[in-house]
């Protein structure tokens, strides 16, 4: 208060002075009896700031009452008593999501469209996260948004969650072109198209990546907002795999020796390096150029097109030290291991009846299924909706 006085009368002082630039006078009368004289505060005012200051300064010893989650996009007050243990989210996770909507994608891609098998994943999605209103989910399935029918089913089931089908057709066209015939015929689709997707839709740069087939028990939205730092990808690594059982060491020492392409290692590739688990990773678009490229030359040189493996060296090795890791909490375990672990797994396989594609059009359902996770995010009335 005085001292917004002070300052306005310090303003004053030198236009009076101006207004008499010639006055031969020593000293203008008006500077010494100032027009405005400074008022005396009055000593109870002074007593009640006092007071004032003491009981701010107090009401830093009370007990904090509300907490802000670093995990929450809108960064709401919580109360700590309706929070008797909040979740710590993992040290390197601070969430934000995708900077342009604000929203959580999630990307899946099917070879052969199964709903049921969908709406288990969305819903244990769904039911597991704490913002279902922020996921987004993007479904490419062979028939995409031409498929009303589908689409109307889970909105059905969904009505108030996001959920948008997609045609496969521009993503394939891509793989199509960037590869051979016969290597193109010895491809799974699946492994490689979360690395094209965002090549071809430009709204889709940053995304969680899960294959089908998967019952999500986690918090999906602690994944978003990691920092991939230099990486395109993260996903977990699986120690129950390594590069060894897929790949000949001898073949991979030459090729590392002899081969002279920029995204080859400089030192010898370990042999027992775990193999990261793809059926869960988190894409950066901006930063998977060359990846395809990558991709396929790893799968020619390897000469991959007996698939005697089910599993694909050539994405571990374009994944080779380019990748982040996450937590083991997010590699994928069977239902049945994850009731007794004392880790908590986020997410299981799907262990419900499921549709087998055939290639031919004529897919059949498997009835031969081995648990019921799956029924619990699929009662008889939403599978019956499904169904009909
Ligand atoms: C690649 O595999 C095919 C079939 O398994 C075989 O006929 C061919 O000789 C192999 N080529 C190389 C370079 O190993
Ligand atoms: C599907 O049809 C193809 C030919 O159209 C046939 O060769 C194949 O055996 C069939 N598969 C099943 C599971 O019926
Ligand atoms: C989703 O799963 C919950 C159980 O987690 C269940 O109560 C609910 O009915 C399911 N929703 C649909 C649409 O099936």
């Amino acid at each position: 208060m005085s001292s917004s006085w002070r300052s306005s009368a310090t303003h004053r002082r030198p236009t009076q002075a101006a207004d008499t630039p010639k006055n031969p006078g020593p000293i203008h009368p008006d500077l010494i009896r100032d027009p405005n004289p400074k008022p005396k505060p009055k000593p109870f005012l002074h007593f009640l700031a006092f007071l004032l200051l003491i009981f701010l300064g107090l009401l830093q010893f009370l007990p904090a009452s509300h907490f802000r989650d670093p995990s929450d996009p809108l960064r709401n007050w919580v109360p700590f008593s309706s929070q008797p243990s909040p979740p710590p989210p993992p040290s390197a996770v601070k969430l934000a999501v995708d900077e342009d909507d604000g929203m959580i994608h999630i990307v899946s891609w099917m070879q052969c469209l199964d709903l049921r098998v969908l709406a288990v994943f969305t819903n244990s999605t769904l039911s597991s996260s704490r913002y279902p209103d922020l996921l987004h989910f993007h479904f490419f399935t062979p028939q995409g948004d031409k498929d009303k029918v589908s689409f109307y089913k889970l909105k059905v089931l969904f009505p108030h969650s996001n959920i948008e089908l997609h045609g496969q057709e521009e993503v394939k066209e891509v793989i199509k072109r960037a590869s051979s015939g016969e290597q193109h015929a010895s491809l799974n689709l699946e492994e490689i198209a979360p690395f094209i997707i965002p090549s071809v839709h430009q709204s889709l740069r940053k995304f969680i990546y899960v294959s089908p087939n998967m019952i999500l028990m986690g918090r999906i939205e602690e994944l978003t907002g990691m920092d991939l730092t230099a990486h395109a990808a993260a996903a977990a690594e699986d120690c129950t795999k390594r590069l060894n059982s897929y790949v000949n060491s001898d073949v991979l020492d030459a090729i590392q020796r002899s081969a002279s392409k920029p995204w080859i290692s400089v030192t010898p590739y370990e042999k027992d390096a775990c193999m990261p688990d793809l059926s869960l990773l988190l894409i950066d678009g901006k930063k998977l150029e060359e990846f395809l490229e990558i991709f396929l030359w790893w799968s020619k040189v390897l000469n991959l097109s007996d698939r005697s493996s089910e599993r694909n060296p050539a994405m571990a090795l374009a994944l080779y030290n380019r990748y982040l890791k996450l937590s083991d909490s997010w590699l994928v375990k069977e239902p049945a291991a994850s009731v007794d672990v004392t880790e908590k797994s986020m997410i299981i396989h799907y262990d419900g009846p499921k549709i087998v594609c055939s290639g031919f059009g004529n897919d059949s359902v498997s009835r031969s299924f081995h648990g019921n996770s799956w029924m619990k995010y699929l009662p008889a009335m939403s599978n019956q909706i499904l169904g009909s």
